[in-house]
């Protein structure tokens, strides 16, 4: 478990290189962006960096608060300069899933407005194929249960509301998360993504296709960065 946390606390630190002053930063949300946030302060601190940062969840928020980083609003500027955020799984297309801390949406809406996206992983997260973990729903609180079903019959899989102790996980946006056990099977993320969107019940899906440029990753022989070829980063 040591090992692993020193793991993503290089790949959190390594992911800074892609921040330079005047930028404006997405910052994401889970236990290795943590230590990009931490160095991002730090940073601000002891080496004079500028940013302004939007925060993914109010765990982020309160983080970037405490570490001296600015923060606006996405209402008051035009966009950001990049994100970076952790992920749950990515695969050979650079697809990831996300939300298995409950941030999805703010995530999603704020990668959508990064003009690039710097993912933060340990060489656990990489697959194949997307979907052993199981894959974040956001739902609206009424008539939860319908949208639950309606998601079991459209994956064809168990679709279980996550729950914290005796009641379910609480969004930052006051929705609850459904996990679906999909399975290693999401080999066309895409069409997944648009299908299950389609069900009223659903306010967003942990799929984030197409948005991630570059994977920061941390295994035991080091820390490489791996450039997405199709994506909006070149070094
Ligand atoms: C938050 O909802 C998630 O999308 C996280 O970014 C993701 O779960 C990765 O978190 P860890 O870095 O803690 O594994």
């Amino acid at each position: 478990m040591a090992d692993v946390e020193a793991l993503k606390k290089k790949a959190g630190i390594e992911a800074c290189q892609f921040v330079k002053s005047g930028m404006k930063v997405g910052l994401g949300t889970g236990s290795t962006v943590k230590h990009t946030v931490i160095e991002l302060g730090r940073r601000m601190a002891e080496e004079g960096l500028e940013i302004v940062g939007v925060p993914t969840s109010l765990a982020t928020e309160k983080l970037a608060i405490e570490v001296g980083i600015p923060l606006v609003e996405l209402s008051e500027i035009d966009g950001l300069d990049i994100v970076i955020d952790g992920a749950d799984e990515y695969d050979p297309d650079f697809q990831l899933i996300k939300g298995g801390g409950a941030a999805l949406l703010r995530e999603k809406i704020v990668a959508q407005e990064s003009s690039s996206m710097v993912v933060v992983a340990d060489d656990r997260k990489r697959v194949d194929t997307l979907g052993a973990f199981p894959l974040p729903i956001e739902v609206t609180p009424f008539s939860h249960e319908a949208t639950v079903r309606a998601l079991s019959r459209l994956l064809d899989c168990r679709v279980n509301i996550r729950m914290a102790g005796d009641g379910p996980v609480v969004t930052d946006n006051g929705n609850m998360i459904a996990d679906a056990h999909t399975g290693p099977k999401i080999t066309d993320p895409n069409s997944l993504e648009t299908q299950i969107l389609q069900i009223a019940g659903v306010v967003q899906v942990g799929l984030f296709n197409n948005m991630c440029d570059a994977v920061v990753l941390a295994g035991s022989d080091g820390v490489q960065t791996v450039l997405n070829p199709k994506g909006r980063l070149t070094s």
